[in-house]
């Protein structure tokens, strides 16, 4: 089956001036009063998240796994002017940083549940030991407890258009056994009422339990941890919120 991240030209088709807008507001809201003025992204992708800070002038670093999600997000930091040191990596090994500090290091899109629990304690402890002293972790998940208490498995999006294409994107997801949780996503691609192209992926994600999150940055140090809704402008309470993001304090 393909995947998504494979595919960084149908991911970015979702990418609007408005969500970068969204994103940057977003990091106003989050950034405010923290002293932030370096990034790490461990799970950069294509940058739809974090490339906005460079605009609000964070110097911004960035790793990921894909080489296409990262080859994108290197082509719109030059169309755009910023300076962004990208580098391949898994973030469960984070050793292409070794000797550098960064003042936040994030990892962005949901991207930590797809690795295992454990691994995602693991790669905490990694994202912490290239965190500055009195520095930040900082992390958006989709709320896996509220997924958990629906087991939800259809999600519509509005279609939209590129050029002269209608594109339509679905989302199915199945729950197995094992407590994972498969992500089907199905893309359509129509002219004049009529399909002419069909992409589906599928994605595997381990959910992440908000206190194991708490817990293991309460046990390296990070006391205080400031939960949001994400977008946090959105100003909704983050237990409720679909999306939510924690900011934990070194
Ligand atoms: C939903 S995308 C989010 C990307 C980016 N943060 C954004 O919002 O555009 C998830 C990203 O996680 C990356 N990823 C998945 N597993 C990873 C791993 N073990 N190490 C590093 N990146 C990983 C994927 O390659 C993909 O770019």
């Amino acid at each position: 089956m393909s995947r998504l991240y494979d595919r960084a030209d149908i991911y970015d088709l979702f990418e609007t001036d408005d969500r970068f807008d969204a994103y940057k507001q977003h990091w106003e809201y989050i950034l405010r009063d923290t002293g932030i003025h370096s990034l790490l992204d461990v799970s950069i992708g294509s940058g739809c998240v974090t490339l906005s800070l460079a605009e609000l002038g964070v110097e911004l670093s960035g790793s990921d796994l894909s080489r296409s999600m990262l080859d994108n997000c290197r082509k719109k930091a030059q169309n755009k002017g910023y300076s962004v040191d990208l580098r391949h990596s898994d973030f469960r090994d984070l050793s292409c940083w070794q000797g550098k500090k960064f003042d936040c290091v994030a990892s962005t899109g949901n991207s930590l549940a797809y690795v295992t629990n454990s691994e995602v304690r693991d790669t905490l402890a990694k994202m912490d030991s290239l965190a500055a002293d009195g520095g930040y972790l900082y992390f958006d998940t989709r709320n896996w407890d509220r997924i958990l208490q629906t087991h939800q498995r259809f999600y519509f999006y509005h279609p939209f258009f590129s050029g002269e294409t209608r594109v339509n994107m679905f989302q199915v997801w199945d729950y197995p056994a094992d407590g994972s949780i498969i992500f089907n996503i199905v893309y359509t691609f129509e002219q004049n009422n009529k399909i002419f192209q069909k992409e589906i992926f599928e994605e595997h994600y381990h959910p992440i339990p908000r206190q194991l999150l708490v817990d293991q940055l309460n046990a390296l140090g990070y006391r205080e941890c400031k939960q949001f809704c994400f977008p946090a402008f959105l100003n909704q309470n983050a237990d409720d919120a679909e999306w939510y993001c924690i900011l934990a304090k070194k």
